[in-house]
């Protein structure tokens, strides 16, 4: 199998993020994040598309968003937490699930980063919606990486992999 791009799911504050900037730059590609493409295009940032828009018009632009950036192949694409519920992911895509319990990721996430994720308001809810998508990023990952210890520490396991696959 090749593979176009390197897609990198799980659930928000998990490190999509900081281990795509440091995968791209490990394997000599180039490093893409959803969200920073929709508010860059959008012009306003995550939260006021959801206050002012709503999210079923923020899923919208997520898929449009993957569909037009996987035009392009040899990338590293971080997506936000909902692309692998709401969206297709395009075939041939290396998916990678960043997998993080949800404690690991209360404490990682500072009070300024959980302010921009509009889900994350409410910590019961957002451990239910945790817990209601694991199985779906399980299921859709060609590779999982137990990434509840500091980047550092688990970069290599990733990268070990991929340098045994073939990506444009
Ligand atoms: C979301 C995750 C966020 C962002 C939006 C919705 C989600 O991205 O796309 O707030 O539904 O899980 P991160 O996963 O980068 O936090």
């Amino acid at each position: 199998m090749v593979y176009d791009n390197i897609v990198l799911i799980g659930f928000m504050g998990c490190g999509k993020t900081s281990v795509g900037k440091t995968l791209s730059r490990k394997l000599y590609k180039d490093f893409v994040d959803v969200d920073t493409v929709i508010e860059a295009e959008q012009g306003c940032s995550i939260a006021d598309i959801f206050k002012n828009k709503g999210e079923a018009y923020f899923r919208t632009l997520e898929q449009k968003c993957i569909n037009e950036l996987t035009q392009k192949k040899g990338q590293v694409i971080a997506t936000g937490g909902g692309v692998p519920i709401y969206s297709e992911i395009p075939e041939k895509s290396l998916i990678v699930y960043i997998d993080a319990y949800f404690e690991v990721i209360v404490n990682r996430l500072s009070a300024r980063e959980r302010a921009k994720r509009p889900l994350f308001d409410d910590e019961a809810k957002a451990k239910a919606l945790y817990d209601a998508r694991i199985d779906t990023y399980k299921a859709l990952a060609t590779f999982s990486v137990d990434a509840n210890q500091t980047i550092p520490t688990f970069i290599h396991v990733i990268v070990d992999y991929i340098l045994d696959k073939r990506v444009l």
